[in-house]
């Protein structure tokens, strides 16, 4: 039982090492919102708010693409995915990295062209008759262009 006890005392120990602020007193005199800073190591893009909200708008726009990629996988409706696919192809009116080319890093450039990339050759994989194993593909890997460049990048708006 002590022994028991101690192991548990022990477990406890190394996880509040691990935690390291987790098990103490609530720190005092720390701005939340700072701490919360800190943690978050993503690069901060400064934009204006105009060119925040363009590229945010072409966000939400790819995520409707990808919707509606996978709503025609599920419905194995071709035309549907060539249709949501090509609104985020590089060619689609809402897409404006061009426009911002110089207030964007060269690799969120590159990640962003990539992503749309992706998006065209869905379209082109749909209209080609593809298949949906090759349209699934083509779609894990353009969202892993999603997530990597979300895990390293955030944007702040210049007042
Ligand atoms: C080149 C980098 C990059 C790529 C690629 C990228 N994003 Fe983003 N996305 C961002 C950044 C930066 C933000 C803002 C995050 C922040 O400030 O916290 C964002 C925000 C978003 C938002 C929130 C929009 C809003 O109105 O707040 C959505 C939704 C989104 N992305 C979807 C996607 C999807 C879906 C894909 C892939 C098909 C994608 N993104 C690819 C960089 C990227």
């Amino acid at each position: 039982m002590a022994q028991h006890v101690s192991a548990a005392a022990a477990a406890l120990l190394a996880m509040c090492a691990l935690a390291l602020d987790g098990c103490g007193e609530p720190q005092r005199g720390v701005d939340p919102q700072a701490a919360g800073a800190a943690r978050d190591a993503r690069e901060a893009i400064t934009l204006s708010r105009t060119e925040r909200d363009l590229v945010l708008g072409e966000m939400r726009l790819m995520l409707e693409s990808t919707e509606g990629v996978v709503a025609g996988l599920a419905a194995n409706d071709m035309q549907a995915i060539e249709q949501a696919a090509a609104r985020s192809s590089p060619s689609a009116p809402g897409t404006v990295d061009q426009a911002m080319h110089g207030a964007l890093p060269e690799a969120f450039l590159h990640s962003g062209a990539a992503a749309h990339g992706g998006f065209a050759d869905i379209a082109r994989l749909a209209r080609d008759g593809a298949g949906a194993e090759a349209i699934n593909a083509r779609l894990s890997q353009t969202l892993h262009q999603c997530t990597s460049c979300h895990a390293t990048y955030r944007v702040e708006v210049a007042d």
